[in-house]
């Protein structure tokens, strides 16, 4: 199947930044109309003239699923359909912290974000999908879910659940036309990681093997690739962004 870039429509959740941002720049410049969702508006407000094409901008907390629907009836209403969602949105909680110190209402925050998010925005984006029977989604996962990282159980846990839901989804949509695929990234030094500990980010980079993090170029290039029309026999898989940690 041909790509198609400049006939689809990209929604990317944690868009406004980060990983999302540099995603979204790879897609507008290949003629893809996006649509950023992101909860914080002077990030977008920042992130939309970086973009060329047409881009929309829509201050949406993954967390609540009426804000979702909203957001995504306003991007079908303006273009007609939509054909890739990334679910870039994600936090940290607390980190360098052990289980037992956990707050319960910065764990409840994290699977809120990371977890509850990706299913707000698939509820929301399937109907159409569905009824056309095309759609690429992309759930942006982490090493920590795959091998769990000290310090970070509440993320670990969290991004373990990412790889659980993509699975499952693979199988239920296999026969839909729609893929739903993950990444496990190792580090890539975005602001996400800025905002953490030092020695926290210093025993995640010490464990990659190409003894380098990873950058925003990196995982745009492997997500472009994974919500291409031409990547159409692979679906419920984690692609491996790790620079060698994680091969399996
Ligand atoms: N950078 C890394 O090293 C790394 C490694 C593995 C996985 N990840 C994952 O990649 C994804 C993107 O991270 P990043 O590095 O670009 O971080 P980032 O902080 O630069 O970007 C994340 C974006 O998500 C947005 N966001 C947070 N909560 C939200 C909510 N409730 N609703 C809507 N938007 C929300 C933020 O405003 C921010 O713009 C995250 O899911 C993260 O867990 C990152």
């Amino acid at each position: 199947m041909e790509n198609n870039w400049s006939q689809r429509v990209a929604i990317i959740t944690g868009g406004a930044a980060g990983l999302g941002l540099a995603t979204a720049q790879r897609l507008a410049t290949a003629g893809v109309k996006v649509a950023l969702f992101d909860a914080r508006s002077e990030a977008l407000d920042k992130a939309k003239p970086q973009l060329p094409g047409e881009v929309s901008t829509h201050e949406v907390d993954v967390t609540d699923a009426a804000s979702v629907g909203a957001a995504v009836a306003a991007v079908v209403q303006a273009w007609g359909h939509v054909d890739i969602l990334i679910n870039s949105a994600g936090i940290t909680g607390q980190t360098n912290i052990k289980t037992h110190e956990i707050p319960m209402d910065d764990f409840s925050r994290v699977m809120a974000v990371n977890v509850h998010g990706l299913v707000h925005t698939f509820q929301a984006v399937a109907p159409a999908m569905l009824e056309r029977g095309y759609g690429r989604v992309l759930n942006v996962a982490s090493i920590a879910g795959k091998d769990g990282n000290a310090g970070m159980a509440s993320y670990s846990a969290s991004k373990a659940a990412v790889i659980g839901l993509t699975k499952s989804q693979g199988k239920e949509y296999a026969q839909s036309g729609l893929t739903i695929n993950a990444i496990a990234p190792a580090v890539v030094r975005t602001e996400i990681v800025a905002a953490m500990p030092p020695e926290q980010v210093k025993y995640m980079t010490t464990k990659i093997p190409m003894g380098r993090c990873g950058t925003v170029e990196e995982f745009a290039t492997l997500a472009m690739f994974i919500v291409s029309a031409e990547n159409s026999f692979t679906t419920g898989f984690c692609y491996d962004l790790t620079g060698g940690r994680s091969v399996y």
